[in-house]
């Protein structure tokens, strides 16, 4: 009995001389982080719409945290590469993750996942909301969505459609274009859209659904064709330019919302002091500024959170998992 009781002790005190070790080191931590860079992984071309958000927010959190972010792009498989490479890194508070609805498309996409976006991350928060522009080549004979869909149906075998990849937006996006128009084109998946508007511009494909992030600059200097605003409303940053709803197709909406996530395990300490730096960096008028003059608008408080980027990345994932399945879609 007496030596069960001391057994009892025994582990007690273990236990708490571990916990102590934990909250001490957990402590410390929180008190020297970070000590050095940290790395902001882009699951897309550097150059393109993800790439501008986060070299924009690496520049304005690198001030509050008091170290530099320094932005990687890890690129290929529609974003899943990046996801699964930040799921399996050290859980130090030293990799994040930037990434945007692919989060939630991904387990409906892919059968066989590395990862699980509702499992194998901690949340840091939203980034940006930012509407798409269905656009293209310059010498299209189409003025307007309604002469572009009757020249696509007319000319459906030779028409190419650009993306980023199965996963990425651009491919959601025409893929629901495709299906609202009744007919189908060729898609030439590219490793981001910066590579694809390229392609653009130089003729070697016809359309493309991108983010305005990237798209605004060509669309006011008249470089490419615009079709239509992916959003139910027109946006502040183009009024003149219509949506896709107005011109036809009902209820067509996609808006990309974009999320930073940490390695599972990364201490609640750490998440905490990359989150203020976060919402910090969202009221940094030279990224609020920039954010608007490109369309996207800053994520409401509610969702610069944990908890509001985890909810919402649940109900995106509930959303967009019947509608794919439905389409019958898969990326592998
Ligand atoms: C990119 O940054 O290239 C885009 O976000 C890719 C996409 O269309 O999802």
């Amino acid at each position: 009995m007496r030596q069960h009781t001391r057994l009892i002790r025994s582990a007690v005190l273990a236990t708490t001389v571990a916990v102590s070790l934990v909250l001490v080191t957990g402590s410390t931590l929180a008190q020297s982080y970070p000590a050095k860079p940290i790395s902001l992984i882009v699951p897309f071309a550097a150059g393109g719409p993800t790439d501008i958000v986060a070299r924009t927010l690496a520049a304005a959190m690198s001030k509050p945290l008091g170290q530099t972010v320094l932005v990687e792009n890890k690129l290929g498989a529609g974003g899943t590469l990046a996801a699964s490479y930040v799921a399996k890194a050290a859980p130090d508070g030293y990799t994040f993750l930037i990434h945007h609805n692919g989060m939630s498309t991904a387990p409906a996409l892919y059968r066989k996942l590395s990862f699980n976006p509702l499992t194998d991350f901690e949340y840091v928060g939203q980034v940006v909301d930012v509407p798409m522009t269905l656009i293209g080549r310059k010498d299209l004979p189409a003025k307007n969505l309604q002469e572009l869909m009757a020249y696509v149906k007319a000319n459906a075998s030779k028409i190419n459609l650009a993306n980023a990849g199965l996963g990425a937006v651009s491919h959601l996006c025409g893929m629901l274009f495709q299906k609202a128009m009744g007919t189908e084109v060729t898609t030439v998946p590219f490793s981001g859209t910066a590579p694809a508007l390229n392609a653009l511009l130089g003729g070697q494909v016809d359309l493309l659904c991108d983010q305005t992030t990237q798209t605004t600059q060509h669309i006011k200097a008249g470089t490419v064709k615009l079709f239509g605003v992916t959003t139910k409303e027109r946006i502040r940053a183009m009024p003149d330019a219509a949506t896709l709803n107005e011109g036809g197709l009902k209820d067509f909406e996609v808006i990309v919302w974009h999320g930073v996530y940490a390695p599972k395990g990364t201490p609640v300490s750490v998440i905490e002091k990359f989150n203020a730096a976060l919402r910090t960096a969202l009221k940094d008028p030279a990224f609020a500024n920039r954010m608007t003059d490109l369309g996207a608008e800053i994520a409401p408080d509610a969702k610069q959170t944990p908890e509001g980027l985890k909810s919402w990345l649940q109900s995106e994932t509930q959303k967009w998992g019947p509608v794919i399945r439905a389409a019958g879609v898969y990326a592998d």
